[in-house]
């Protein structure tokens, strides 16, 4: 039986495990540019044992960052920082995967830990948002973002596919558009927040364009021996949710139509007045079990899956094919090696590598 600890091949890519670490906004950038705290921070996570270690949100153009403080790869600049990333998690023996995103109307904010708001329209550091509709996403998020022309929307794919390929410069192997989370893309293909009346708009066929558009123009420079994956919320918890599955399934199918790999099954973030079922652990785990079904796709999911029973049932029984275990990590760097302990793998130490893994056994014993 395929369990946690069962490699997973897609395309020429081979996971040690099912254990993914999902993109973690760390807010500590300058100009887009890593620095020690991402080289550390990443190189920890994947000597932890995940198979698989994607890179935060990383934004395709400045004003697609989330904050003044978000990675970027919109220059050729940034590359060799992310290559550093890279290489480490490599050499740690997990997958090295990034997330390229665009904000939208969520752009131009305060880090979550300096207010999480829009920043002050007379601040220098703040700028003006695009998004497919004038509307404001309300509460802390107040500015009401640029319409977009046909020129950004030419524009913003064009930045996608030449951050695609600085990420393939780079060394990652796997690629994650971020749809998802109620930023551009997902904002896109929300009626909440697309009220075009152009072909991005109106219909699913228009409100899914832009999504579609997007992963052709990836799809055309992302190696096709890669995994090419996408994160997007299907579900809004806004009381429309058989609606928004049902439709966002016919998307995941278009999409896997037009060459995506994988899915991140998520949810939405649209709209700030939601039911989300915070406290139910795995809650997105039936729904990522019906698209992976229903459109015929291996999908990963995250929220609330640390426990390590949960982690490896919805893997025994076939909701996900990946795992995405976020917070846990930053909490212990070294979760995976918890999971192997507590599911009884044989020798967990060897999740670790090797400088730590020997003297763990060495003068105790296998650790238990
Ligand atoms: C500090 C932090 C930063 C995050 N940044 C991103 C991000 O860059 N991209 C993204 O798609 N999700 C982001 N998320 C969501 C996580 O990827 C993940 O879905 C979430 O933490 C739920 O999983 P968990 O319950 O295992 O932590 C972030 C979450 C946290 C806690």
């Amino acid at each position: 039986m395929t369990d946690l600890f069962s490699p997973f091949s897609l395309k020429d890519v081979t996971l040690r495990n099912r254990i993914a670490i999902p993109p973690m906004c760390q807010y500590s950038a300058q100009d887009g540019f890593t620095n020690d705290w991402h080289q550390i921070h990443y190189a920890s996570l994947a000597r932890g044992g995940a198979g698989l270690v994607i890179v935060e949100a990383t934004a395709v153009s400045p004003e697609g960052r989330i904050t003044p403080n978000c990675l970027g790869l919109w220059s050729d600049e940034h590359v060799e920082g992310l290559a550093r990333i890279a290489a480490s998690i490599k050499a740690a023996g997990a997958v090295p995967g990034i997330q390229i995103a665009h904000a939208g109307r969520k752009a131009s904010a305060n880090r979550p830990w300096d207010g999480d708001d829009h920043i002050a329209d007379d601040d220098p550091r703040s700028w003006q948002p695009i998004a497919p509709s004038a509307i404001a996403y309300g509460q802390n998020l107040p500015k009401v973002p640029k319409a977009m022309t046909f020129e950004d929307i030419e524009r913003v794919k064009a930045d996608f596919a030449a951050a695609a390929q600085r990420a393939r410069d780079a060394g990652f192997e796997w690629l994650e558009l971020h749809f998802a989370h109620g930023y551009l893309a997902q904002s896109f293909f929300s009626a909440h927040s697309n009220l075009r009346d152009d072909q991005y708009g109106g219909d699913l066929n228009g409100r899914s364009r832009f999504l579609l558009e997007t992963l052709a123009a990836v799809r055309g420079v992302w190696p096709q021996n890669l995994p090419l994956t996408a994160r997007f919320g299907v579900i809004e918890y806004d009381g429309r949710d058989e609606q928004t599955v049902a439709e966002s399934i016919e998307l995941v199918r278009n999409m896997r139509e037009g060459g995506l790999d994988l899915l991140n099954v998520s949810a939405n973030f649209v709209i700030a007045d939601t039911q989300i079922p915070w406290a139910t652990p795995a809650f997105l785990a039936p729904i990522a079990q019906r698209v992976r079904r229903q459109a015929e796709l291996p999908v990963a999911s995250a929220w609330g899956i640390d426990d390590p029973q949960v982690a490896n049932r919805v893997i025994e029984d076939e909701q996900m094919d990946l795992v995405m275990i976020g917070r846990a990590h930053l909490s212990d760097p070294h979760y995976a090696f918890a999971l192997a302990k507590a599911l009884k793998q044989p020798r967990p130490t060897w999740i670790l590598p090797a400088p730590y893994a020997h003297w763990l056994e060495r003068y105790r014993g296998a650790a238990a």
